[in-house]
C-alpha cells in the first residue's frame, strides 16, 4: 500500500491520519489503572525485531473520522486499514522520527478563567503569611473575584484562548476548566458561557465545572451568619440558574476548614446533583477537612488537592477504589510547590493502597499560575515518587476518568477520540527527565494535526 507524505502533516486532507516512524507508543488501553496496573503504560516499542522506528514492525496509529482505528506493528495496521476499506490515498502521514507518541494530556483541575494577576502575594507568603489567612484579609481569591467581576467576557475570552494555545504546546487536548471567580450568578455563568465557546472553538477540548463554592464573597463576609447565607444562595439562586443555562458538567466546592465545611459541601454537591451537576471536590487541600470522605461518600468523580487528608479519609478513598466507580484521587504537585508546602499528597501511599491516582495543574492566579502539565509530571516524580509510567497515566486514561471521558478519551484504542502527541523523546522516561521543556512535536486532536512544530 502506498502512503502519502505530507509534510508534518500539516496539509492534512482526507478523513485518515496515520502516524508512523515512532520509537514507542503508549497506548494506555486497559481502563482505569490503580495500584500495580499503574505503572503500565501499555507501550509498544521499536525494537531491534522490529526494525527500529522505521522498521516495517515499527509501532504506528492510525485514525480515521476522529476516532482511532488501529494501533500496532505497521504492517498489521495497513492490512487493517485496506481490510477495512479505508483508501490509503485518503490517509495524511505524521512521521515520529523516532519520537514517542502517547494518547492527549488531559489536565484534569484547571481555573483557566479570571483576570487579573497576584504577584504581590509571593512576597507575603515568603514572608510567612499563610494562604488562608491572606483570603480572610480580603486579598486571595476575593481579590481575583474584584477583577474578574469587572471583566467582560470578550477580556476573558482572550485570556482563555492565550493560556489554552500554551497549554496545547505542551500536549494538552483536554482540560477540566472552573468558574469560581464571580461568586455571583452573572459572573458565574459569563465564566461558564466563555468557557463553552473557547471550548466550541477548540482545538482543546473544556469540561466545565460550576465552582459558586470557592469562597465567601466580600458581601456576605461581614453577616454572622454570611458563609451559611452563602451556601443557601448558591443553592437557591445560582445552581437553578446554572443548571438552565446547561453548560457545566460537575460541580465542585472548596471544602476546607476556614472555607466550606464538610457539612456545607455536602449539602451544596447534593443540590449540585439533583440539578444534573456530577461532584467533584477541593479536599484537605491544607488541612484534613473531612473532604476525601465527603468525596467517598457520594461517590464523587474525583477528589483533589489531598495534600492533608486525614488516616479516615485515607481509609475511605482505599474502600472506594475496590468499588464499580472509584473516586480518582487528583493529586496537584505544583500547588504544594508554589505555596511552599513541605509537605505534599501522599501519591505514593495512594497508588500502593490501591486508590487510582490523576494529576493537574490546578492553573489558577493564586497557588499554581503554570499550563504546563508535563512539568506536572516531573514534580509527581520527583516529590511525590510516583514513576514515570505512573505519572503518565495521571494525565491520560485515570485524568480522563477523572473528568468523566474514561470510556472515550485518554487511551490509544480503536473507537476512542484519535486525541494524540508526538513527543522529541525516545521513551516515556524521557517526558518527566526534562523539567519543563516543550517536548511536543506534534499535536492531534479529533483525528486532525492542530499543531507541527518543526
Ligand atoms: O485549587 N483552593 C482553592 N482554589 C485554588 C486556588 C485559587 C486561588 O488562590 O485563586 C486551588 O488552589
Ligand atoms: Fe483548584
Amino acid at each position: 500500500m502506498t502512503l502519502r507524505v505530507l509534510p508534518g502533516g500539516r496539509d492534512q486532507g482526507g478523513p485518515g491520519l496515520l502516524v508512523r516512524g515512532a520509537a514507542e507508543v503508549v497506548t494506555m488501553t486497559g481502563g482505569l489503572r490503580r495500584g500495580a496496573s499503574q505503572d503500565d503504560p501499555a507501550a509498544i516499542t521499536a525494537d531491534a525485531s522490529s526494525g527500529g522506528p522505521t522498521g516495517p514492525r515499527a509501532p504506528a496509529v492510525a485514525a480515521w473520522g476522529g476516532r482511532i482505528v488501529a494501533v500496532g506493528p505497521l504492517d498489521e495496521v495497513t492490512a487493517r486499514l485496506s481490510a477495512e476499506g479505508l483508501d490509503a490515498e485518503r490517509f495524511a502521514v505524521v512521521d515520529a522520527r523516532g519520537g514517542m507518541v502517547t494518547p492527549g494530556l488531559i489536565d484534569p483541575h484547571t481555573h483557566l478563567l479570571f483576570a487579573g494577576t497576584r504577584e504581590g502575594e509571593l512576597r507575603l507568603r515568603q514572608r510567612g503569611a499563610g494562604y488562608l489567612e491572606i483570603l480572610a484579609a480580603g486579598g486571595g481569591i476575593l481579590s481575583t473575584v474584584t477583577r474578574t467581576r469587572a471583566a467582560s467576557a470578550e477580556q476573558l475570552h482572550a485570556h482563555g484562548r492565550r493560556w489554552l494555545d500554551e497549554m496545547l504546546g505542551h500536549g494538552v487536548t483536554t482540560i477540566e476548566a472552573k468558574s469560581g471567580y464571580g461568586l455571583d450568578v452573572e459572573t458565574e455563568l459569563r465564566l461558564l458561557e466563555v468557557l463553552g465557546v473557547l471550548g466550541d472553538e477548540g482545538p482543546v477540548e473544556i469540561v466545565p465545572t460550576f465552582l459558586g463554592a470557592h469562597a465567601v464573597p466580600a458581601e456576605y463576609r461581614d453577616r454572622p451568619d454570611g458563609t451559611e447565607a452563602y451556601v443557601r444562595r448558591v443553592i437557591g439562586e445560582q445552581l437553578p440558574a446554572i443548571e438552565l443555562q446547561g453548560i457545566a458538567r460537575f460541580c465542585d466546592v472548596f471544602c476546607e476548614r476556614g472555607v466550606f465545611s464538610a457539612e456545607q459541601s455536602r449539602r451544596i454537591l447534593e443540590a449540585g446533583i439533583r440539578h444534573g451537576l456530577a461532584p467533584r471536590l477541593h479536599a484537605d487541600e491544607l488541612a484534613p477537612s473531612g473532604g476525601a470522605e465527603l468525596a467517598a461518600e457520594l461517590g464523587a468523580v474525583s477528589a483533589d488537592h489531598l495534600a492533608a487528608p486525614s488516616r479516615e479519609g485515607m481509609a475511605a478513598l482505599v474502600r472506594a477504589a475496590g468499588s464499580p466507580h472509584p473516586v480518582v484521587a487528583t493529586l496537584l504537585p505544583a500547588t504544594s510547590l508554589y505555596l511552599m508546602k513541605e509537605r505534599d499528597a501522599p501519591g505514593r501511599t495512594l497508588i500502593d493502597r490501591g486508590v487510582p491516582v490523576a494529576l493537574g495543574t490546578d492553573f489558577n492566579p493564586g497557588t499554581s499560575p503554570t499550563p504546563n502539565l508535563p512539568l506536572v509530571l516531573s514534580l509527581a516524580c520527583l516529590r511525590l515518587k510516583l514513576t514515570p509510567a505512573e505519572a503518565l497515566a495521571a494525565v491520560t486514561i485515570n485524568a480522563a476518568h477523572a473528568v468523566g471521558l474514561g470510556e472515550t478519551h485518554g487511551a490509544l484504542e480503536p473507537g476512542r477520540v484519535a486525541d494524540l502527541v508526538v513527543w522529541d523523546a525516545s521513551s516515556h522516561e524521557v517526558l518527566p527527565y526534562w523539567l519543563g521543556a516543550d517536548l511536543a512535536r506534534v499535536v492531534v486532536k479529533g483525528g486532525a494535526v492542530v499543531l507541527a512544530r518543526g
